[in-house]
């Protein structure tokens, strides 16, 4: 490896040599990151693998238009002291969305004629197969090679487990075979057998070791060992079905990859079938349902997908999950138990829920002592009492849900709930808005419940991300004053030496949760604006508003403008595609409410909120422009379109304004088409756009 420091000082630098370095200094710090964490192997001392972080901090202080988005700051700088190292997946491990019912797979398949402009009776080639119950795991070959393995993690960086993923059994050291690419991800579930998980179980209770509450936990578990060879004594497997990083193409749909990834020494899923049309995928669902029993393994569910990569590629993802699969989930799972209590927990905005404190019952593997019973309607509606047994479902992952009520068994003089009508955590009042099913405390910044919420929101995985700070560690500073608000997280530094006194602490953990703390002052737009928690601004909503306004000092002023619901900046937020009044009014009034605006300023002083670049392409030649379309088009469906416009950089708008930059104009377009005529605003016909946009080829 070349060395990447120049003995230039970075005051003499200017911005290509710095932008230059940069990408250097980020080669060689994950160079020299692979061989400490994934291969125990460092080849430079921990002083000089410190000058290159610190070189390359300097230069983007100076220069922080150059940064870049894989630079080693955006990890926390902190090496591992033990446990796994950390892997970066270069091609990011997604979730998938669910159905529940049949309807859903429809809806399902309906969007995604829809979206590629199909037929709505078109066949499709669908892959349906089982959905394991286990944990996914990234494993990347080289030269056929097994040369690292990986957890999931939050998706983008997941732990190293090579060593231990080396001990199970049926996955190959070496391809198999031929044809398989230099390099290659082969993605799939790592699970336990249901007699292997007996078997464990009853060897842990002789041991007098915890037993695991399902295959699952009890795969998660081996597989996290810091010893690899508890888990070689643990008996796992391993299924492949999808792929990561690729240095060649394996093939052009899914059901001919399978049997590719079959051929190189991988157990692929069964039952699987390819299925044309909707009737096909529910069949093939209800026929695994009744083969559920007689597998090995747990499943909990089917999972269909776009059998053709061009369909997929051309559907994309939404959010963290591909637009092209979904899961079918299997019915929940039910069982009775008694309901001992009711607690109501306050949340982030206030929002009163009520929980049901059960008598512990397993329900489909797992054990389950609380569950939601949603809201005071629903209490109502079931009239739900303490006393009462209950019909308890879980579904996955979903939290616990009391479905009803068995009357026979109610005892006598049992009395209906009362919810109250005040805070159960201040005593503020707690009131109904008249058209919400929820009831909230009013006691806004004086009630500790909500405050501890935001700020768990506002450290959570989506929001500041910052580790080490968990839901514990909140409610413990919140108690003793050290903070109150979120800029305050930003000020514990000041403090480290207080916190490493603290019980449970200590000089090394102080020390850790600072460092991930700091490694947080510079903060994306979207996820601050995600972070502060306004009610019904998720993240899609955090990152359409990251886009339009660019900057935090213009969301703010626009927010600010738009106090006034008949001026052009409350039209604008309203024109945003995706943003309604019911969103529009929240955010505004987030923003124009005289504390929220305090804790914005004092944010502002302790952070860096990074300006939202286009996400994909800066350079491309709709970055940063509004673009509306109208009328129909014809090679592709509206929310194509629009996805396709977003991922150039391009903000898509619901009416066409002075600040629209172009107008597409599909057949029998109306009003749109003459006002875009009447501003002088550019338009262009569906053709003109696709060559525009550099897929010209596609008419
Ligand atoms: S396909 C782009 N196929 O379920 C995502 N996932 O709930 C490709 N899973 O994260 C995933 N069996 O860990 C796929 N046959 C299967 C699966 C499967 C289990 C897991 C996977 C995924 C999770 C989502």
């Amino acid at each position: 490896m070349t060395r990447a420091m120049s003995r230039t000082p970075v005051e003499d630098l200017n911005r290509a040599e710095a932008a230059a370095e940069l990408a250097r200094l980020a080669a060689e710090i994950q160079h020299h990151d692979t061989l400490y964490y994934q291969q125990d192997d460092p080849e430079i001392s921990d002083a000089d693998y410190d000058a290159l972080r610190r070189r390359n901090e300097a230069i983007e202080a100076r220069f922080p238009d150059v940064i870049l988005p894989e630079s080693p700051s955006h990890r926390v700088g902190a090496r591992p002291s033990a446990g796994f190292g950390e892997v970066a997946h270069s091609v990011p491990m997604l979730s998938l969305s669910n159905a529940f019912a049949d309807e859903d797979v429809a809806e399902f398949l309906a969007r995604i004629r829809r979206f590629l402009n199909l037929a709505p009776e078109a066949a499709l080639d669908i892959l349906a197969e089982a959905k394991i119950d286990g944990l996914s795991l990234s494993l990347r070959y080289e030269a056929g090679e097994l040369v690292q393995a990986a957890t999931r993690g939050d998706g983008t960086k997941g732990e190293n487990v090579t060593a231990n993923v080396r001990t199970v059994g049926d996955l190959p050291a070496r391809l198999k075979g031929k044809g398989w690419p230099e390099a290659i991800e082969v993605r799939g579930e790592v699970f336990m057998r249901r007699d292997d998980f007996f078997a464990l179980n009853a060897r842990q209770e002789a041991a007098e070791a915890k037993a695991f509450a399902n295959p699952r936990n009890a795969a998660a578990g081996s597989l996290r060992q810091l010893d690899a060879k508890v888990t070689a004594s643990r008996p796992l497997h391993f299924i492949a079905y999808h792929w990561g990083e690729l240095s060649a193409p394996i093939g052009a749909g899914m059901w001919e990859i399978r049997q590719r990834l079959a051929d190189w020494g991988f157990q692929v899923n069964e039952p699987a079938s390819l299925c044309h049309d909707l009737d096909e995928v529910l069949a093939f669902y209800r026929a695994t349902m009744a083969a559920r029993a007689d597998l090995a393994h747990d499943i909990d569910g089917v999972v269909y997908k776009i059998d053709s990569l061009a369909l997929q590629e051309r559907l994309g993802f939404v959010s963290r999950a591909p637009r092209w699969a979904i899961a079918h989930k299997f019915p929940a799972e039910q069982a009775q138990t008694l309901l001992k209590a009711i607690d109501i927990q306050v949340g982030r905005t206030g929002a009163l829920t009520p929980v049901a404190r059960l008598e512990p019952i397993t329900v489909g593997g797992v054990v389950v002592s609380n569950a939601t019973l949603h809201n005071e309607d629903e209490i109502a509606r079931k009239d739900v009492r303490v006393g009462d047994t209950v019909i308890v479902q879980r579904a996955g992952d979903v939290i616990p849900q009391v479905v009803s009520v068995v009357k026979d068994k109610r005892p006598k003089g049992s009395r209906k709930y009362k919810f109250p009508e005040t805070c159960p955590v201040c005593q503020s009042h707690a009131v109904r808005e008249p058209d919400e099913a929820v009831r909230r405390c009013t006691g806004g910044l004086i009630c500790p419940a909500q405050a501890v919420e935001r700020l768990k929101h506002f450290v959570g995985r989506n929001a500041f991300d910052i580790e080490g700070l968990g839901t514990k560690h909140i409610v413990a500073f919140w108690d003793d004053g050290l903070i109150e608000t979120p800029a305050d997280i930003f000020r514990l530094k000041a403090r480290e030496a207080e916190i490493a006194a603290r019980e449970g602490w200590g000089g090394k953990s102080a020390e850790n949760l600072i460092a991930s703390i700091e490694a947080r002052r510079r903060v994306p737009l979207e996820r601050f604006v995600y972070a502060l928690g306004i009610r019904q601004v998720g993240q899609a909503t955090a990152k359409l508003l990251a886009l339009n306004y660019e900057t935090l000092d213009a969301v703010i002023r626009s927010m600010n403008e738009a106090a006034d619901p008949e001026g052009p900046a409350f039209g604008d937020l309203l024109n945003i595609d995706g943003i309604g009044p019911g969103v529009a009014a929240e955010i505004v009034g987030f923003f124009t409410e005289p504390h929220n605006r305090e804790v914005l300023e004092d944010l502002q002083r302790e952070l860096t909120v990074e300006a939202a670049k286009a996400p994909d392409d800066t350079d491309s030649p709709v970055a940063g422009k509004t673009v509306v379309f109208t009328g129909t088009l014809e090679t592709m469906s509206r929310g194509e379109a629009k996805a396709g416009a977003e991922s150039l950089g391009a903000k898509v708008a619901g009416s066409v304004s002075k600040k629209t930059d172009y107008v597409v104009v599909g057949a029998d377009a109306g009003s749109k088409a003459r006002k875009a005529a009447d501003l002088g605003v550019t338009t262009l016909s569906e053709a003109e756009w696709l060559t525009l946009i550099g897929r010209g080829n596609l008419v």
